[in-house]
């Protein structure tokens, strides 16, 4: 079995959404203004993956953080909706278990809930590296999770369209905002690709631009003034 991270309490958060808060970091998976409400906000719009989807243009996108899946699936859920191909790749090196997983009740926050039954249906119960999932009866729907440091994962250039920057704070987990990531998740976004977060550091803005990028400030979603939109320059 996964060991499962030392969570000891379930949050519902300002739009009614749940997520969990891990006690390792002191922080919950999602922010509990609103859990879903910032998925789409930060990630799913900002990024302009959702708009995509809906136009029918086929989407990669490389995630930084599974966490509880929040995310990866309301993004998953519009690539249904659209009938739109999306291949997602989602980087974790500290998964939360199945029944972590199913506490958050995605199901009820998403058009296609067998979405989040066949990720805790496939949901890995021995370590293993990666895993490719089969979400939907939908071939073009590729998530593959790799349970990886995303300070070690070997990650292709010039693929994906968008990066979901998701790890926890600076403060406490600053491994996947060091430069040398920033840097390799440039290489992987295609030029003109755009990594998003919630996070909007000033210390971030400027290593976003060290590396190559031109940085945008968002205005964020409840209890969050500004987010980032960094695009790759060339
Ligand atoms: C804010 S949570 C992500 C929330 C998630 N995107 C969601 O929608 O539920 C941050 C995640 O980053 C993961 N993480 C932290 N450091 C990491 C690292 N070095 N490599 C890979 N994952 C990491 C944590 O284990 C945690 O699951």
């Amino acid at each position: 079995m996964i060991a499962e991270p030392p969570i000891t309490s379930i949050v519902t958060t300002g739009d009614g959404s749940l997520t969990l808060r891990s006690t390792r970091y002191g922080e919950t998976y999602r922010s509990d203004r609103g859990a879903v409400g910032e998925a789409r906000q930060v990630f799913l719009e900002a990024s302009g993956i959702g708009a995509r989807l809906q136009a029918g243009l086929a989407c990669r996108v490389l995630e930084i953080g599974f966490g509880v899946g929040t995310t990866a699936l309301v993004t998953a859920d519009v690539a249904c909706s659209a009938g739109t191909a999306l291949e997602l790749v989602s980087i974790e090196n500290d998964p939360v278990s199945v029944s972590q997983l199913g506490e958050c009740q995605h199901g009820g926050w998403i058009e296609h809930s067998p979405l989040l039954e066949n990720l805790i249906q496939q949901w890995p119960t021995e370590p293993v590296s990666r895993v490719m999932l089969k979400l939907s009866e939908s071939p073009a729907i590729q998530v593959e999770l790799r349970f990886e440091d995303v300070c070690h994962v070997a990650l292709p250039t010039d693929h994906f369209d968008a990066v979901y920057l998701d790890g926890f704070s600076h403060a406490c987990n600053p491994e996947p905002w060091s430069v040398p990531v920033l840097a390799r998740l440039r290489d992987a976004l295609v030029p003109g690709g755009s990594l998003v977060t919630y996070s909007s550091r000033g210390q971030l803005q400027r290593d976003l631009r060290g590396v190559g990028f031109d940085v945008e400030r968002l205005i964020g979603p409840a209890g969050k003034r500004e987010t980032l939109r960094a695009r790759r320059a060339g």
